[in-house]
């Protein structure tokens, strides 16, 4: 990293974060699962703007998944109410943030609310200069089958590498770089499956709600260190 103009430069276009380790981390205090997404909530507001203030031009935040909705549905509840509490109190820091708000994954299932206020955030930052994607109802499988069915869709008889990437909910982002994984885990959880087959892998013990801004210039640092080769020599 280096410093110019009072802004750090990192060579990282786009991050991703499996935010893992909120339940673990409540029942450390004695407090409910519903506890830890909260704090987890906050956390991701935290990284989200180190990542812009970093330079980095897109991350994305894998929030729930199309697996989350085996969970006890209390906490289902909690995180989508969380969820709904911050869309109607985000728009202020995603314009101090420069930061354009994605969602990706299927919306079809959320209430005409939630929808509604996803779409109004996505609007008006659809200029900023940075890209948050936040995975809601996402998996990775599903994404590719999405893609696959809008070519297939849109009349193609052929589809190439360069179509399904193209067709992906993250076509505005550039290249993955590097996911980042919390809370001990080594997978990779149906997360970005196509996009991940060159990016670079970081896992962490720590919990998310103990990620701070550091730990992701020190992130950053190691990715730096690294020979990416994309398998040539
Ligand atoms: C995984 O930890 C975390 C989730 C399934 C939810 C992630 C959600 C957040 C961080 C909140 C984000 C909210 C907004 C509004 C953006 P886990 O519950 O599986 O933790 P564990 O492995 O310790 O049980």
């Amino acid at each position: 990293m280096k410093k110019r103009e009072n802004k750090v430069e990192c060579s990282i276009k786009h991050i991703a974060f499996i935010m893992d380790g909120n339940g673990r981390w409540a029942k450390k205090r004695g407090m409910p699962r519903e506890f830890g997404h909260r704090q987890g909530a906050e956390v991701f507001r935290k990284i989200m703007r180190r990542c812009c203030e970093l330079g980095i031009k897109s991350s994305t935040f894998y929030v729930f998944s199309t697996e989350n909705w085996k969970r006890p549905k209390s906490e289902v509840n909690a995180i989508l109410e969380l969820l709904d509490n911050y869309l109607d109190q985000c728009e202020k820091e995603v314009m101090q943030n420069d930061v354009r708000f994605i969602f990706i994954g299927d919306m079809s299932v959320f209430s005409n609310s939630i929808r509604s206020k996803i779409e109004y955030i996505e609007k008006v930052s659809e200029n900023n200069t940075y890209i948050a994607n936040l995975a809601l109802n996402y998996g990775g499988r599903g994404e590719i089958v999405y893609a696959v069915n809008s070519l297939l869709n849109s009349g193609v008889e052929k589809i190439s590498e360069d179509d399904i990437t193209n067709s992906l909910y993250t076509k505005e982002s550039p290249p993955l770089d590097l996911i980042v994984r919390s809370g001990g885990d080594i997978r990779i959880s149906n997360f970005l499956l196509w996009q991940s087959a060159y990016a670079e892998l970081y896992f962490t013990e720590k919990l998310w709600p103990d990620l701070t801004a550091k730990d992701v210039d020190k992130i950053v640092e190691n990715f730096q260190g690294r020979s990416r080769r994309f398998g040539g020599v």
